[in-house]
C-alpha cells in the first residue's frame, strides 16, 4: 500500500486527499457540512501563521486514494508536538491502511523532531465510547489526554433572553465597553490580540495534553488574518475594552464559512485578572446579536469537558451537548 507525501499545491494530488477525508468524515458524519475544500486547501498552504502541514496520501496499487493523513507542526512554540488527522474510505477500512499511515505520519513527525503526537477524534455520538476511531487509537498505544464536548447553540437566541442576560450582567461591568465588530481585528488593537491569543493558550483547560505557551507576535496575528481572509471565512467579533487602562481584555469570536449554514464558535477568552464582572456572557450577547439567523442556523461550539466555567456560559445561551470528541496522546520513541 504506497503512502507518499503530497502538495498541496498540485490541484489533483489535493482533491484526492480532500476527497479522502470528506468520504470518511461524511460516513461518519451524514449531513455535517465539515471542512470546506478551498478551507483546507488554504490551512494546508500557509505557512506564515505559526504552523505548517505535511499531507500524505494512501493508494492502491492502481493508483486509487484510499487513505488520507495530515501532520501539523507549530512552526514558532511547542516544537516537541504533532498533530496529525488519519481517515480511510470507509470500504477499505479493516485492512491495516489506517495503521500504515499512522505509522507514516508518526515517523513524518519524528523527522521533523517531534516527540508527542495528538490527533483529535470527534465521536459519532451513536457509536460514543466504540467508535472505530477510538478502537484504532487505543489499538496503535494512543491515550485519551483529553475529553471534549460540542454543543450547539440553534439560531435566533430569543431575544427576551438576551436583553435580561444583558440586564443583569451589564450592572458588574461598568468599568467595560463592550464592541462588536464584523471583518479583522483592528490595527490600533493589535498588541492586545497578540497578549489574548497567547493567554488563550494557557488559560483554558489543557487536561493531559503536553501543549505548552504559544508564542504570538503583531505578525503572526495578521498572518493568521490574511489565513482566515483566504480560507473565506467571515468572522465576528465582539470584545470588553478596560475604559481605564484603554486595553481589549475580553473576546469571543465566531467563524461563518462561504456556505454559511453552520457558524463556528472559535476562542472566548476573559483575562483572568477581569473575570468575575460577567464579561463572557457580555461579549457573548453582543456577538450572538450580530449574527444574521436567516443564513444560519446554528453555532457549534467545542469546549473541553473539564471547562465548566465556560460551558456554563454557553448553557445560558441554549447550548445543547450533542457529541463528544477525544484529544488522543501518545509519546513517540526518540529513535526507530
Ligand atoms: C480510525 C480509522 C483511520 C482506522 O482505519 P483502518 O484502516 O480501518 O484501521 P486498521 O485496519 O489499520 O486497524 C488497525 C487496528 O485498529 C483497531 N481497529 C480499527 N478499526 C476498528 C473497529 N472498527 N473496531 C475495532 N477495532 C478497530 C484494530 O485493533 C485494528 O487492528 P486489527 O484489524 O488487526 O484488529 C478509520 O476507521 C477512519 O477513517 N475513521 C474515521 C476518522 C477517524 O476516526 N480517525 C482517527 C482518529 S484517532
Amino acid at each position: 500500500m504506497p503512502v507518499g507525501v503530497i502538495r498541496p499545491d498540485q490541484a489533483d494530488d489535493f482533491d484526492a486527499w480532500f476527497s479522502v477525508t470528506q468520504a470518511s468524515y461524511r460516513h461518519e458524519f451524514p449531513g455535517e457540512p465539515g471542512w470546506f475544500h478551498d478551507e483546507r486547501r488554504a490551512m494546508a498552504l500557509d505557512v506564515a501563521a505559526g504552523k505548517r502541514t505535511i499531507l500524505l496520501l494512501a493508494t492502491t496499487n492502481h493508483a486509487e486514494p484510499v487513505g488520507a493523513a495530515a501532520v501539523i507542526v507549530n512552526t514558532v512554540d511547542n516544537p516537541h508536538l504533532a498533530e496529525i488527522e488519519l481517515d480511510v474510505l470507509p470500504i477499505h477500512r479493516r485492512r491495516g491502511i489506517g495503521r500504515e499511515l499512522a505509522v507514516a505520519a508518526e515517523s513524518v513527525a519524528r523527522a521533523e523532531g517531534r516527540t508527542t503526537v495528538l490527533c483529535f477524534q470527534a465521536e459519532p455520538p451513536a457509536q460514543a465510547g466504540t467508535s472505530p476511531g477510538r478502537r484504532f487509537a487505543e489499538a496503535l498505544g494512543y491515550h485519551a489526554a483529553q475529553v471534549e464536548q460540542r454543543r450547539s447553540i440553534h439560531l435566533p437566541v430569543d431575544r427576551a433572553r438576551l436583553d435580561d442576560l444583558e440586564a443583569r450582567c451589564s450592572p458588574l461591568a461598568a468599568a467595560y465597553r463592550i464592541e462588536a465588530w464584523q471583518g479583522s481585528w483592528p490595527e490600533a488593537d493589535l498588541e492586545d490580540l497578540v497578549e489574548l491569543e497567547r493567554r488563550m493558550s494557557t488559560d483554558v483547560p489543557v487536561d493531559d495534553i503536553d501543549f505548552h505557551e504559544e508564542a504570538w507576535s503583531t505578525e503572526r496575528a495578521r498572518a493568521h488574518d490574511a489565513l482566515v481572509l483566504a480560507m473565506g471565512r467571515r468572522r465576528h467579533f465582539a470584545a470588553a475594552r478596560h475604559l481605564e487602562s484603554g486595553h481589549l481584555v475580553a473576546y469571543t469570536v465566531i467563524t461563518v464559512p462561504s456556505r454559511p449554514e453552520r457558524a463556528y464558535q472559535w476562542a472566548t477568552l476573559v483575562l483572568p485578572e477581569h473575570r468575575g464582572r460577567r464579561l463572557g456572557i457580555l461579549v457573548k450577547v453582543a456577538n450572538l446579536r450580530t449574527i444574521d439567523p436567516s443564513e444560519t442556523r446554528d453555532i457549534v461550539t467545542w469546549n473541553a469537558a473539564s471547562n465548566e466555567p465556560m460551558i456554563a456560559v454557553n448553557e445560558e445561551f441554549g447550548a445543547v451537548c450533542d457529541g463528544d470528541g477525544v484529544f488522543w496522546q501518545k509519546t513517540l520513541p526518540s529513535s526507530g
